[in-house]
């Protein structure tokens, strides 16, 4: 009679399964966030590279947050950890990846780093005079506007001045609200996280002010800075043309299904909106206009520059498999494809003169005048824990816990003293 196993038998043998022997399945992990289409996509791209090179690579599917994203690779890459292989960065927390050492230099010749927005490679990718990183996408800050519902008020274009957007807004928000209560003038991302610091810096330039960071040179509160964040309040608490759960909740997504469902006339958001805007299945495709945000009277519209990198972790196990991912997700095909499928404005100039790449995207010539004015965030390596000060300081001020003079000067006070904690002796 045959025996049967025992179960330490079967208990080894489902390890083994488990475990794939020891090894690592799967050969490269790659980290990346965003929506769930933005997931789709890189999908793709992994199983033709796999078929292209014989090298696999498992996605690890991140949140769409930025914020959560720093922090879950912050995990890993602190406990050294060898896995995710590579993974895309913030523009806003790469200064600080880079200064903790947790990027393998790339060769800029290898990567045609000469074919990038050199101000971006610049200011972003190099760390220390070495190449640690390349944008895969570049963002600024966008208006999109109904134009149906500005035509059907007389109104012959979307608002140059916050003013006007309030005016404008005001007098379509009361005409909606008869076919539907919950109507609002206008979204922007106001919860409590790093889109809240990126909406306030683009309204703060566009007052004329601006964010400094730097040990022995904190500039917060000042009297433009007021001005823009006394306009963030008042366009929920007293024109309410902002829905309350712009602080409680919104975010890029929030905002974009919000204006997408119809119930909005403005909203501000990232260029990738775009195309999910004109979407087949989108209510308002036919309806939607992209416009530069409006400025404060004597002020000019401003953007916040933004936007995704990819870099090598220091501690991967594959760190030439890795490059060639890295080499592959920004060669020409794979930036126009992203370009035309994503409607993502490629880091590689190269694409923008491409005619299948103009033809999907008439919209990109407005964006060019966006970025070409777009305000970066400051690049010291604490800027994640400044920022988080201020986001908790802003969102106060939002809530109405904290008056406009109260928040302001309590994060300068907080940033000046993390400046100090963290600046280098
Ligand atoms: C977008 C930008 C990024 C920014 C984030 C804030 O993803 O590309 O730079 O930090 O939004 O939510």
């Amino acid at each position: 009679m045959k025996q049967r196993p025992g179960p330490w038998l079967l208990l080894v043998a489902l390890m083994f399964l488990l475990t794939g022997c020891g090894e690592r399945p799967g050969g490269l992990r790659f980290a990346v966030g965003g929506a769930p289409h933005e997931a789709a996509f890189w999908q793709v791209l992994v199983e033709e590279f796999r078929a292209e090179t014989g090298i696999d690579v498992r996605l690890d599917r991140q949140p769409t947050d930025t914020d959560l994203r720093r922090q879950e690779l912050v995990f890993a890459l602190q406990a050294r950890q060898s896995d995710p292989d590579l993974f895309l960065l913030d523009g806003a927390w790469l200064a600080q990846f880079a200064a903790a050492d947790w990027l393998m230099p790339l060769d800029p010749e290898e990567m045609e780093a000469d074919a990038f927005f050199e101000r971006v490679i610049a200011m972003a990718d190099t760390y220390e005079g070495a190449l640690v990183a390349l944008p895969v996408y570049v963002d600024g800050g966008v208006l999109y506007y109904r134009e149906d519902l500005l035509a059907a008020h007389q109104i012959d274009g979307p608002p140059e001045t916050w003013s006007e957007l309030i005016e404008i807004g005001a007098r379509v928000q009361a005409g909606q609200r008869a076919r539907d209560p919950h109507f609002y003038a206008y979204v922007w991302q106001g919860a409590q996280y790093e889109g809240l610091v990126c909406n306030f810096l683009e309204i703060a330039a566009s007052a004329g002010g601006g964010i400094r960071f730097e040990e022995g040179d904190v500039e917060i509160d000042t009297p433009a800075n007021r001005r823009a964040l006394s306009l963030m309040v008042d366009l929920i608490h007293r024109h309410e043309i902002s829905p309350p759960n712009v602080y409680t909740e919104m975010k890029e997504e929030e905002s974009r299904l919000f204006f997408q469902n119809g119930r909005a006339l403005f909203e501000r958001n990232w260029p990738y909106a775009w195309a999910r805007h004109r979407a087949a299945d989108s209510p308002v495709r036919d309806q939607v206009r992209i416009a530069k945000l409006p400025h404060f009277a004597g002020g000019r519209s401003a953007s916040t520059l933004g936007g995704w990198h990819i870099g090598v972790s220091r501690f991967s196990d594959h760190p030439e498999e890795a490059r060639r991912f890295v080499r592959y997700a920004v060669s020409r095909a794979v930036q126009k494809r992203l370009a035309i499928e994503l409607g993502w404005n490629p880091g590689r100039t190269d694409i923008y003169g491409d005619p299948d790449v103009r033809a999907a995207n008439p919209h990109f010539a407005v964006l060019a005048d966006i970025f070409a004015q777009a305000v970066a965030r400051p690049t010291v390596p604490y800027y994640p824990i400044a920022s988080k000060a201020l986001q908790r300081h802003l969102s106060a001020a939002l809530s109405g816990r904290l008056t406009v003079a109260e928040a302001l000067r309590g994060s300068q006070e907080a940033v000046e003293e993390i400046a100090a904690t963290y600046a280098e002796p």
